[in-house]
């Protein structure tokens, strides 16, 4: 593992995002909370909705890869930051740069996925990791895409979901407010789904069905 850390952190743009990371004492920091989900749920399927550089979805499939039972992660981005994702040999390269060969990249926005049949492919989802455009409405629109398909242990990470951000990510010119926030609120009213805030970094919230008794 700690080969694997000094590789990712070779590349600065995956030392930030708001995970917390910290490449000089190899800490994955929110990282460890992704992974050890992971770990512990031992997915056949996860799914991860938007990110940057891939951070989180390379954190997602090497936990997958060290399970070691054929789970796969499947990442929707539509690139809309910048062109990074963009080309298809080159996003498998990226993924195959830290060994992993377990990713589908769909380049699409999560509605766009819906409509294409490897969305009706996709079933008992145990992990997802929703870190795509960060406004309640699209945040609800995500989860709700999956909702049906989650297994009863599954979890559930909302990434900057603790508090308003004025982002420039898409361009100074398209600078949006964060508002995740406020569909976590909903959330946390729903009597069948807790939700745990963790306050590190730019903030995740992880939510999970309430055990049956
Ligand atoms: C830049 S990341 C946010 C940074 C993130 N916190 C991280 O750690 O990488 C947001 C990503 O969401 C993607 N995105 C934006 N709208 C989306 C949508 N409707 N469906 C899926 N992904 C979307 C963008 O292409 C972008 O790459």
């Amino acid at each position: 593992m700690n080969e694997w850390i000094d590789n990712l952190f070779r590349y600065p743009e995956l030392q930030s995002m708001g995970h917390c990371q910290d490449a000089g004492n190899r800490d994955l920091g929110l990282g460890w909370l992704y992974y050890s989900q992971i770990r512990l749920l031992k997915p056949k399927t996860v799914v991860c909705i938007g990110s940057w550089r891939g951070f989180v979805p390379l954190i997602l499939a090497k936990g997958l890869l060290d399970n070691a039972n054929g789970g796969k992660l499947h990442f929707i981005d539509p690139s809309l930051a910048d062109d990074f994702w963009v080309d298809r040999a080159k996003t498998l390269k990226w993924f195959e740069n830290f060994g992993l060969n377990n990713v589908e990249h769909y380049l699409a926005t999560t509605q766009d996925f819906i409509e294409m049949p490897a969305y009706k492919r996709i079933k008992k989802v145990k992990l997802l990791f929703i870190d795509g455009y960060h406004s309640a409405k699209q945040a609800k629109i995500d989860y709700e895409a999956f909702e049906k398909v989650l297994t009863p242990d599954s979890s559930v990470f909302f990434h900057d979901s603790i508090r308003k951000f004025a982002s420039g990510i898409y361009g100074e010119d398209k600078v949006y407010n964060h508002s995740v926030y406020s569909y976590i609120r909903k959330l946390k009213k729903r009597h069948d789904l807790q939700c745990m805030d963790f306050d590190f970094g730019s903030g995740v919230t992880l939510v999970r069905k309430v055990p049956t008794p």
